[in-house]
């Protein structure tokens, strides 16, 4: 296949799509092989073509640009929870595209895990309050749908960001049930948790950090797991169809990591084999290395 800069047919297939607005469904397939058979030379051509939308009106253009200053903040991993399509016909069609990707169906699913698994901790728990640790919270919106769906719930939360912003957010969208939340704004990496938990879960924080942070984390929270309860922290799998695209598009690079990498940083953090797994949502993008702590 040509390259962006010296084909004029991918240039003028690319331009075509930005004079109709977008790409249609019959033209989603053409533009992913060719964003992953992009050679590195030739992403920022392919980026100067896209220029008109790449801007945060597109959710592929907010990452992009990164009004937040980082990737995946809180607003990015919102728009994609709530399906969010803009209103702008210069834009429709882009996120229209965006929502239909691997990795951002992989997103909501993870949601999905996380209520499912808020609701069995609750159902399987006895009267007394249950506490939960979110770290990287973001929007908060996997406990703000558990607790709508929720009525008798046990269980209390420890929600940790860094971002005063995604607290803001979080705290007005859920406003409803601040006799279960507690939110701090911290850095994982400094903070030191007052009490021991039920359940630590954490989704899209883990893949911005290094290895030896990964393990020094899993090291530091295991010690605030109850004994009984567990740990699940979330990373993109190695497997991931729109690795390409989310790279040369939205500028989002993430350590992306292998069932095995993620056992091994748990053996690597003194955590026996037994007790760990991985698991996954239903398309196997996104993984969560589970370490359960049991009685010694
Ligand atoms: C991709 S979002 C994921 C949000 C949420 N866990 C979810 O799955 O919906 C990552 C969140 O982690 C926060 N974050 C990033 N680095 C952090 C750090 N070192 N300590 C605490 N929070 C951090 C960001 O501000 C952002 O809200």
């Amino acid at each position: 296949m040509g390259t962006a800069a010296n084909n004029p047919s991918i240039a003028a297939f690319i331009q075509d799509m930005m004079n109709n607005g977008g790409p249609d469904p019959d033209n989603y397939d053409h533009i992913l092989e060719l964003i992953d058979d992009l050679p590195t030379s030739e992403i920022q051509s392919l980026r100067n073509l896209m220029g008109p939308i790449l801007n945060p009106g597109t959710i592929i253009g907010f990452s992009f640009c990164k009004p937040f200053g980082y990737n995946g903040d809180f607003f990015i991993i919102e728009k994609i929870y709530q399906h969010y399509i803009s209103s702008d016909p210069k834009y429709r069609k882009w996120d229209q595209f965006f929502h239909h990707l691997p990795a951002a169906i992989a997103v909501v699913n993870r949601k999905k895990l996380a209520i499912e698994m808020l609701k069995e901790l609750n159902a399987k728990s006895s009267d007394q309050t249950v506490n939960v640790l979110i770290l990287g919270s973001g929007p908060v919106t996997e406990v703000n749908e558990y607790l709508k769906e929720t009525p008798e719930n046990k269980l209390a939360f420890d929600l940790i960001d860094l971002d005063q912003r995604a607290i803001d957010y979080a705290k007005q969208k859920n406003k409803a049930y601040t006799h279960c939340l507690n939110f701090a704004q911290k850095n994982v990496i400094r903070f030191t948790p007052e009490k021991q938990y039920e359940l630590i879960w954490s989704a899209g924080l883990f893949d911005y950090f290094k290895d030896k942070h990964f393990v020094f984390l899993l090291k530091r929270y295991y010690d605030f797991i109850r004994t009984g309860g567990k740990m699940v922290i979330g990373n993109f799998n190695t497997e991931n169809p729109s690795r390409k695209i989310m790279e040369v598009l939205g500028d989002w690079f993430l350590y992306h990591r292998s069932e095995e990498e993620l056992q091994h940083f748990a053996e690597q953090a003194g955590i026996s084999k037994s007790a760990t797994n991985v698991i996954s949502e239903p398309l196997g993008i996104n993984l969560f290395l589970q370490v359960r702590k049991e009685s010694q």
